[in-house]
């Protein structure tokens, strides 16, 4: 089984029992290589996340003159060349698939005075929206055009004014663009969360030295003389462990522990979801990682009754809401999601994906405007055949699926897991062969 393989047929297994550890935080991972760049001198990155997303952040912030040195798969160095330093590369800056590259990288060019930038990305990128950070930049003074609401976008640095701004969506990408666009504004920066989201960029912008104030439902940030990480060391993903989570709750006579978990409540949601459907979790070591909570999990398999999922919980569990999907479907009962149609702005549409896989696996599943709903049977799942739609996380649905099936998933353009977990049908396959006799460590 290989990640570059695009159609994989994932088996199911009799139990999951082993050790896993998962690649450094995502989130976390784009946030230090771009706050990295606008700082003054080195920042020593360890535990980098490696995936097809943050190589695009390197290469973006390479292409405007900062020098990442890399020291094999997770250790990088950083040469920031201070808050204003950062020059036109001349060409476009492509983001590929990287939703966060995109949109945190524009409130930082938007401050590059005199300069000019254009940010592409791949067809995906371009179909999801980008008048959500034009709206507040513009209000900040920005010059910076979509395209019809879509990339390219053309940014040309000028001074900005700070501003209160209420986000009409609950996005942490929004957020931290107008607080990065804030450090260069005259005046402080306010932007209040209907719901709180993740808060990586507040927490490394308050490491870097940046004035941050933290609210439990609003942000300030003024304007920055220079700023220094120095170090960062980087948890692993909560979303890459989700899916062996879910996994091992679902498969039968399972026990499996993922080590050094980022486990920040912003992040968490889905173990919330989970314990409240009765799964086994048990979270031990915990500690700070590079200035984040986290920790062990261990996780039981266990039996799952149905739940429902409000507004509120959707963003603490935003990119784990297809996982949710597949533990309804094997819990007894019905459950619902609402609140949640900021999934239709995604990589792709992943309500009708996630409940498109779950059908042609034999799930009873109707998709709704904000969420779906689903009946769910504990049981193994039939298994079938369901397509990526060249989304990493459905494609981690689908293998997933595979392992607590009877008759396999087979996922056509699986290789989409590039985007966040290279790694990911290696560690699967790793797992399949641990045993309860061997009880063997994977990385
Ligand atoms: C992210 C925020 C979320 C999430 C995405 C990563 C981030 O997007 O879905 O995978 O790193 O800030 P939104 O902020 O648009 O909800």
């Amino acid at each position: 089984m290989s990640a570059a393989v695009a159609s994989v047929l994932v088996e199911p297994v009799p139990e999951l029992v082993g050790h896993v550890e998962v690649p450094g935080d995502k989130s976390i991972s784009h946030r230090a290589v771009l706050i990295g760049a606008i700082c003054d001198g080195e920042t020593r990155i360890s535990g980098f996340g490696r995936s097809a997303d943050t190589e695009a952040t390197i290469a973006a912030v390479r292409s405007l003159g900062v020098d990442v040195d890399e020291h094999g798969a997770e250790t990088l160095r950083v040469f920031g060349r201070g808050l204003r330093g950062l020059c036109a590369p001349g060409r476009s800056i492509d983001c590929a698939n990287a939703g966060t590259l995109v949109r945190l990288l524009a409130g930082i060019l938007a401050g590059q005075q005199g300069e000019e930038f254009e940010l592409t990305g791949d067809e995906s990128l371009s179909r999801r929206p980008m008048a959500r950070i034009a709206e507040p930049l513009q209000r900040m003074g920005a010059l910076l055009e979509t395209t019809d609401g879509h990339l390219p976008l053309r940014i040309v640095g000028r001074p900005l004014g700070g501003i209160d701004y209420a986000l009409p969506v609950a996005s942490a990408q929004v957020k931290s663009a107008v607080l990065l666009a804030g450090l260069y504004a005259g005046g402080e920066t306010t932007v209040v969360e209907p719901v709180p989201t993740r808060d990586h960029t507040e927490r490394l912008l308050q490491a870097a030295g940046a004035s941050v104030t933290v609210r439990p439902t609003s942000v300030t940030v003024r304007p920055a003389g220079r700023l220094a990480l120095g170090e960062v060391e980087i948890p692993g993903d909560f979303s890459s462990a989700a899916p062996f989570v879910v996994a091992a709750t679902l498969v039968p006579g399972s026990e499996l522990h993922v080590h050094g978990v980022n486990l920040n409540p912003r992040r968490t949601g889905l173990l919330e979801i989970l314990e409240r459907m009765g799964a086994r979790i048990t979270i031990y070591n915990r500690r700070s990682i590079g200035g984040e909570p986290g920790g062990d999990l261990e996780v039981q398999s266990a039996t799952l009754v149905g739940t429902t999922v409000g507004a509120g919980e959707v963003p603490l569990a935003i990119d784990e809401l297809p996982l949710f999907a597949l533990a309804a479907a094997c819990a007894r009962g019905q459950s619902t999601l609402r609140g949640a149609e900021e999934l239709r702005a995604k990589e792709t549409d992943r309500i009708d994906a996630t409940v498109d896989a779950l059908r042609s696996l034999g799930v009873r599943a109707r998709a709704r405007d904000d969420g779906f709903a689903i009946t769910g049977v504990p049981a193994r799942l039939r298994g079938g055949r369901i397509a990526s739609c060249g989304d990493h996380r459905i494609a981690m649905l689908g293998a997933i699926a595979g392992l607590a099936s009877r008759e396999g998933v087979r996922t056509e353009g699986a290789d989409a897991v590039s985007v966040s977990f290279p790694g990911f049908f290696e560690m699967v396959d790793r797992l399949r062969r641990s045993t309860r006799a061997q009880h063997r460590w994977i990385e």
